[in-house]
């Protein structure tokens, strides 16, 4: 510095100079600041404020109908139950498993009287198109192993000119429901298919009905309408052995 200019006055004004232009900017920058603070910059910001105040409405909703302590005591009580709870000892007909005690008690059940179900019907009765039509579509699981014409191949035997398709409905609806092994004969040839046929129980009553009345009315087939009544009646057999040739009413 000039040290002709080095006096106490001129030091003293420098200083506050100084301090006035800092106090200046400081104003400056404070403003500033406050201005740009009240915009929301990022679309984060502008969420925020509505969020928060969604938030607090729904916990002042919860708050008012739910006390905290009402769900403790409640996660109390539903804890205690689910600890308490055994496995339900049901088994379903679909989930019987061949020599399990439920399969067992099945097989030493009576069987059901199917007089009413095989008792003659009128085959002159014209088939309801609906029916045999939700028959046809149930029907190609079954064309898959006895032929789309039920002509039968080298894993089912024929269902056309079977005198089993035309013969008691009750027979039909049990191989459906159980499935068959063993020999049988049919149109004079015996068959015994290693593993047989296995049920195709899955089907609903509807279906079955549809199914069993479209093969005796197809392929040549002439024969009376099965009704979901007929395979209802049966359902109860669901889950006991695969039926064999002899258990079945002779046709
Ligand atoms: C996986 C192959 C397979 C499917 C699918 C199948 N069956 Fe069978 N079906 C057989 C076999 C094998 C036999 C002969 C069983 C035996 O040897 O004891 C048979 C026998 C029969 C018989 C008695 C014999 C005869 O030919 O008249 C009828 C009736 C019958 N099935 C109807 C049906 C119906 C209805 C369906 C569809 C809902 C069906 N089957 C689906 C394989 C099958």
């Amino acid at each position: 510095m000039d040290p002709s200019r080095d006096n106490p006055i001129i030091r003293f004004t420098t200083f506050w100079w100084g301090i006035g232009t800092f106090f200046i900017f400081a104003v400056l920058f404070a403003v500033i600041w406050l201005f740009a603070r009240s915009e929301p910059t990022t679309l984060e910001d502008a969420a925020a404020k509505p969020r928060y105040e969604t938030k607090a409405k729904i916990d002042a909703a919860q708050a008012a109908s739910l006390t905290a302590d009402a769900i403790k005591a409640a996660t109390r009580v539903v804890g205690k139950q689910l600890a308490a709870s055994k496995p339900a000892a049901i088994e379903t007909p679909a989930q019987v498993v061949s020599g399990s005690e439920t399969s067992k008690k099945l097989a030493a059940a009576p069987a059901v009287d199917t007089s009413a179900i095989d008792a003659p019907a009128a085959t002159d009765e014209p088939i309801d198109p609906a029916v045999m039509a939700l028959g046809k579509a149930s029907f190609i699981i079954c064309g898959a192993c006895h032929g789309q014409n039920g002509e039968g191949g080298p894993i089912a035997p024929p269902l056309a000119a079977s005198e089993w398709v035309t013969g008691p409905v009750s027979n039909l609806i049990r191989i459906q429901l159980r499935g068959l092994q063993g020999p049988i004969t049919v149109a004079g040839k015996e068959y015994d298919m290693p593993g047989g046929m296995a049920a195709l129980s899955y089907q609903t009553d509807e279906q079955i009905a549809g199914v069993l009345t479209y093969i005796r009315n197809s392929f040549g087939n002439k024969a009376s309408a099965v009704k979901p009544e007929q395979v209802a009646a049966l359902r109860g057999e669901v889950g006991k052995p695969q039926v064999t040739a002899a258990e079945l009413t002779k046709p």
